[in-house]
C-alpha cells in the first residue's frame, strides 16, 4: 500500500516493519489525513504474520511537532466532540504488537503523545519533548495530561504541562520517560535493534506480555482519556484558544483575556 504522509518498510529477515510519518515541511504535523493512514498500515500490520514488531518514526529535525494547528484553528468544540479527530488515537492504543518510537527533533504536543501511546521510546541526543498546548490556549488532547502523569509522576506532570516547556532526551530518561538515548546517527538503528530482539520471541507471548503490562498502567486509562478529549473539545469555545491558535499561524506572541 502507499501513503501520501508515510513511508513504510519492512527489512527482509527481521519480522519488523518501519513507518516513517513524512509530512517534513510542517515538521511531520499530526493532520487528519496522516492519523487516518497510520491506523490503516497499523490495521494491515495486525493482519500480517510476517510482522511481529513495528518501528515508528519521523527524521531526524522531528518526530512530530502535534496535531496540525492550522488544521484545528478554526474548529468548533462541537466538531471537536464529533468529527472523530481525536478518537483515531484509541484505536492506536488496543493494536496488540510491540510498537518501538524512534524519536529525534521536536516531539511535542500530540507527537510526544503519539510516541507515549507506544511501547517503548528510544531517543536522539537531539530530541526535544514537550507538551506545549498550553501556550496555543488549549491542553494535550490524546492523552497526554493521563500518559504523562503516569510514567513520570503527578508533580513533573503538573509543571511540564502547565508550563508547556521542551525537556531533553536527558531530562526525559532520567524521568523514566524512554527507554534509551543514542546518537543521531543511529537512534533509528536502536530501534530497529530492540523491535528485531522482541520480534524474534514467541508473538503469543509477546503479545499478552504486552497486554499483561498495559494493564498495569491502563487503570481506568480509557475513562481517562475521554475526560481529557472532552476538556480539550470545550476548549474550543473559548477565545483565548481562538488568540493562541491564531498567533501561533501568523508567528507572533499570543494575548490572552482569560475569556
Ligand atoms: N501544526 C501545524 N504546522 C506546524 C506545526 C503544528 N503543530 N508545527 C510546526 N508547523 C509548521 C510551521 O507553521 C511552519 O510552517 P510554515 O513554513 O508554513 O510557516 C513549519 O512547520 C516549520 O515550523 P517553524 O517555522 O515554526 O519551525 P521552528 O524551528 O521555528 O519552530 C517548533 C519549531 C518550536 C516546533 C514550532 O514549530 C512550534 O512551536 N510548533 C508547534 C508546537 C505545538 O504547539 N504543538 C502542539 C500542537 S496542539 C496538539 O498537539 C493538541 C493535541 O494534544 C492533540
Amino acid at each position: 500500500m502507499s501513503y501520501q504522509h508515510l513511508l513504510v518498510t519492512q527489512e527482509p529477515d527481521t519480522k519488523i516493519a518501519i513507518v516513517q510519518l513524512n509530512r517534513p515541511q510542517a515538521l511531520n504535523a499530526l493532520n487528519f489525513d496522516l492519523m487516518n493512514e497510520l491506523l490503516s498500515a497499523f490495521r494491515a500490520f495486525a493482519k500480517d504474520d510476517s510482522v511481529n514488531a513495528v518501528v515508528l518514526t519521523g527524521n531526524d529535525k522531528a518526530f512530530a511537532a502535534g496535531a496540525d494547528i492550522k488544521e484545528m484553528a478554526t474548529a468548533t468544540s462541537a466538531e471537536m466532540l464529533t468529527k472523530g479527530y481525536l478518537e483515531l488515537w484509541d484505536e492506536l492504543h488496543t493494536f496488540k504488537k510491540p510498537i518501538v518510537a524512534a524519536v529525534s527533533g521536536f516531539c511535542l504536543g500530540g507527537g510526544a503523545e503519539l510516541a507515549m501511546v507506544c511501547d517503548m521510546i528510544v531517543a536522539s541526543e537531539t530530541a526535544k519533548f514537550g507538551q506545549p498546548e498550553i501556550n496555543i490556549g488549549v491542553i494535550p488532547g490524546a492523552g497526554g495530561t493521563q500518559r504523562l502523569t503516569r510514567a513520570v509522576g503527578k508533580v513533573k506532570a503538573m509543571e511540564l504541562i502547565l508550563t508547556g516547556r521542551q525537556f531533553t532526551a536527558e531530562e526525559a530518561l532520567s524521568m523514566g520517560l524512554i527507554n534509551k538515548i543514542a546518537p543521531v546517527d543511529s537512534y533509528l538503528a536502536e530501534a530497529k535493534k530492540l523491535a528485531t530482539e522482541i520480534a524474534s520471541k514467541p508473538p503469543i507471548a509477546v503479545r499478552l506480555a504486552k497486554e499483561a503490562v498495559l494493564r498495569a498502567a491502563s487503570t481506568n486509562l480509557n475513562e481517562d482519556v475521554e475526560f481529557e478529549r472532552r476538556l480539550f473539545a470545550l476548549l474550543f469555545a473559548t477565545d483565548d484558544m481562538r488568540e493562541g491558535m491564531t498567533a501561533f499561524i501568523e508567528k507572533r506572541k499570543p494575548v490572552w483575556k482569560g475569556k
